[in-house]
């Protein structure tokens, strides 16, 4: 390209371009789209018909893959909006249904709006009978992620009449009991890892109480569930629920843009959420931490992240979006402190190792040129711990709270007329024609 200039008086962007391909210089004008919040989008759809050229962006670091009215991020002024309500309001005030029925229907609902989805997704917790021989083929030693994968996916095995991606009653349904069984199913993932027996759900319990009564109880003696456990895992959840078009999300999407069923699609959402460099970050920064040990010890492991010629990274810190702190870092942070000064854990050396490499990165050259500050899930981990919650869990219960964004982004991406199947193009820097040759002609 050699020129660009915006023409905002006609809202067009005008671009000449001199293409690597004989013909000469190249104009085109392409529409800019303005949406309520955020930078202006060069609309590109008509490029390749007017100009023969595709873009390139690699891990879509400027690309804008859908239009959306479910999450807002301003990542250089820190600041995530739910449907227009600040993350900061919703952590502090809001229940975690509460934020899924404003992520799938775009409103916080009066009292009676509510309490037919609350019963609705009570009334949908337990699972197929059947499912609960499909754990036992699993190794004992399974991920519990990778036994997250297999049976969110099954469910299209089982609940054949919530298929029809077309049928707005069925896709309801499918939401419903996804969002339900989540928990059911992540418990279960976590009662099989340790050979203890499954727990059923019991209606009369919350939603995030529900998920510790499975994960902790057993029939053998009564359980009382810790309301400062319960609450501070129903914020966790909240704070985890959505986040536009992070990789999972946008695998979701994808998935289901060539109309897989929904159970499909999570299962597609919840292999991407795994990776260390999305959702398996919180259970990576715990092993960091103890990796590191001890605080003197922190000088090296910063060290180590700077150097370009080792593949570590400081788990936890940086994120795509986020130029400035996480906001929901920052709500972790202060519920961290809350949640371990009500539990006892005030002098957790964890905690304590946590805030000196924050504040060694948060002064170091490099991490602030680099605009490398916490996430979310700097923290996630550290609450997680001082919970009981095993590590293989923790992006399990991500991926249980992310389960509504998904469903969110999913339900706004069948109902959009313009949806069309997701289909990239690429850069091909391969071989030119070339015709095939038997063996004998072969080079050695
Ligand atoms: N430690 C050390 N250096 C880092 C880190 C880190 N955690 N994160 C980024 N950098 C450096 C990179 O080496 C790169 O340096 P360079 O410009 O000299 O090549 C620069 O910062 C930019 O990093 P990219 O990887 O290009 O940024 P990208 O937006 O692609 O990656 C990511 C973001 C994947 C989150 C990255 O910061 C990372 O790997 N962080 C650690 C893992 C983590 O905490 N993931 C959780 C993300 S939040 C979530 O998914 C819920």
């Amino acid at each position: 390209m050699t020129s660009r200039f915006l023409d905002e008086d006609h809202e067009l962007a005008h671009l000449e371009f001199t293409p690597g391909q004989p013909g000469g210089s190249q104009a085109v004008n392409l529409p800019i789209l303005q949406g309520t919040l955020g930078p202006s989008v060069l609309d590109i759809r008509q490029l390749y018909n007017e100009t023969g050229c595709f873009t390139y962006d690699p891990g879509y670091t400027s690309t804008a893959s859908c239009e959306s009215k479910i999450t807002f991020i301003d990542g250089e002024k820190g600041i995530l909006l739910h449907r227009g309500y600040p993350i900061e309001e919703l952590a502090e005030k809001s229940t975690f249904l509460e934020v899924a029925y404003l992520l799938m229907e775009g409103e916080l609902p009066t009292h009676k709006e509510f309490q037919p989805f609350d019963q609705s997704i009570t009334l949908h917790s337990m699972l197929h009978e059947q499912l609960r021989n499909f754990y036992s083929g699993f190794r004992r030693d399974a991920h519990p992620m990778a036994i997250m994968v297999g049976v969110v996916g099954a469910l299209s095995a089982f609940y054949h009449d919530s298929l029809d991606i077309r049928d707005p009653q069925q896709r309801m349904i499918a939401s419903h009991r996804l969002i339900a069984k989540m928990p059911t199913i992540a418990a279960m993932a976590y009662k099989y890892s340790i050979g203890q027996p499954f727990m059923y759900p019991q209606n009369h319990l919350g939603y995030a109480e529900n998920f510790l009564y499975m994960m902790f109880s057993t029939p053998t003696a009564p359980y009382v569930v810790n309301p400062i456990v319960a609450n501070a895992l129903d914020k966790i959840l909240i704070l985890h629920a959505d986040h536009e078009q992070n990789a999972s999300t946008s695998t979701v999407r994808l998935a289901g843009s060539s109309g897989a069923n929904p159970f499909a699609c999570m299962a597609a959402g919840i292999a991407c959420l795994w990776g260390p460099a999305h959702g398996g970050a919180n259970e990576a920064v715990l092993n960091m931490l103890k990796e590191i040990g001890h605080k003197d010890r922190i000088p090296e492991f910063i060290n180590r992240a700077k150097d370009k010629d080792d593949s570590f990274r400081l788990m936890g810190f940086g994120h795509r979006v986020y130029k400035h702190y996480d906001p929901r870092a920052s709500v972790l942070r202060k519920a961290c402190y809350e949640v371990l000064g009500e539990l006892g854990h005030q002098r957790d050396p964890l905690l304590d190792l946590a805030k000196e490499l924050e504040k060694i990165a948060l002064e170091d050259p490099y991490f602030i040129e680099k605009k490398l500050y916490p996430n979310v899930d700097f923290y996630s981990g550290i609450i997680f711990q001082a919970m009981g919650i095993p590590s293989s869990m923790f992006t399990v219960i991500f991926a249980v709270a992310r389960t509504v964004g998904w469903i969110a982004q999913w339900m706004e991406m069948i109902e959009d007329p313009s949806q069309k199947i997701g289909r990239p193009r690429q850069l091909y820097t391969g071989h030119n024609l070339r015709h095939y040759s038997p063996f004998s002609e072969r080079k050695p």
